[in-house]
């Protein structure tokens, strides 16, 4: 219960990485809304964790921002954690690229994550309590992939973001890191394969296979293996790690 009496508002957690975030905060004591545009999920999901409440929310809508944070701050009477973890990938050669994507990419991968921690962190600052936020960063913003661009300019954007806002808000006690995950199988992989099936001609799943053989740790990894860390870092035990980005990859990037 290493989080108990903690609250905690998590982006994109319907599903997935921010499910499984959710699922392991709960199971450590925290209360934990679940901030999703996809409203009906996010109902689902807080029904199947308990101790939890759905909060809909578009990261890349400035109103839908500010009424879910003020949500869940009404529910809890709080939010001590924020973790930015709602995203979206696109892939293209450079040449195909359409603005529509990029646009709608920077908008919840960037803007998002910029404006969900300046609304949370407004709030931190208020009740004068510190906090701890966690964004969600990526191998792909570590380098430049050849059908990848935008979702790793986005992505090497919140590293950035990550250690601007850290430096600016340890001074009130905020805590901001991020989490770089390698390859982690789930939804949006089924989209990532669909991709490369679609720009490499690879079969379906083939893409899959190949990443997954290609992870020094022998397998892609599964959302728990991202939980630990998300645990980690709202607790005391990580105050003095500031405006970090952590690989947990199965050895797939160094840095
Ligand atoms: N899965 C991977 O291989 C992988 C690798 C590196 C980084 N990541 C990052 O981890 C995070 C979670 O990834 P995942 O695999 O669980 O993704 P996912 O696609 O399974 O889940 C994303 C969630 O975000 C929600 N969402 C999308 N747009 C939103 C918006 N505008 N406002 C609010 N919610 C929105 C979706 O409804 C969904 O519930 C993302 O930031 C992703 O970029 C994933």
């Amino acid at each position: 219960m290493r989080l108990s009496g903690k609250s905690a508002l998590i982006t994109g957690a319907a599903r997935g990485i921010g499910f499984a975030f959710a699922r392991a905060y709960v199971a450590e004591g925290a209360r934990v809304a679940i901030a999703d545009i996809d409203a009906e999920s996010a109902r689902e999901a807080a029904k199947c964790l308990g101790r939890a409440v759905a909060v809909p929310m578009d990261v890349a809508d400035q109103e839908s921002v500010t009424n879910g944070v003020a949500a869940a701050v009404d529910a809890f009477g709080a939010i001590d954690i924020l973790i930015n973890n709602a995203a979206v990938f696109t892939a293209d050669p450079i040449v195909d690229i359409r603005r529509s994507d990029y646009e709608r990419a920077f908008s919840i991968n960037v803007a998002g994550t910029l404006f969900t921690m300046q609304a949370v962190a407004r709030h931190m600052i208020e009740r004068n309590a510190g906090g701890t936020i966690i964004n969600m960063a990526s191998q792909a913003g570590r380098r430049g992939e050849p059908l990848v661009a935008v979702y790793c300019a986005t992505k090497a954007a919140v590293i950035s973001l990550t250690q601007s806002a850290g430096l600016n808000l340890i001074r009130h006690g905020i805590n901001v890191n991020a989490i770089s995950p390698g390859v982690v199988d789930g939804a949006h992989w089924d989209g990532v394969d669909q991709e490369f099936a679609r720009l490499e001609g690879k079969a379906p799943g083939q893409k899959r296979a190949e990443v997954d053989a290609a992870v020094p740790f022998g397998r892609m990894g599964v959302p728990d293996d991202l939980t630990g860390l998300a645990v980690f870092l709202a607790t005391p035990e990580a105050r003095y790690i500031v405006a970090q980005t952590y690989n947990v990859d199965g050895g797939q990037w160094m840095s």
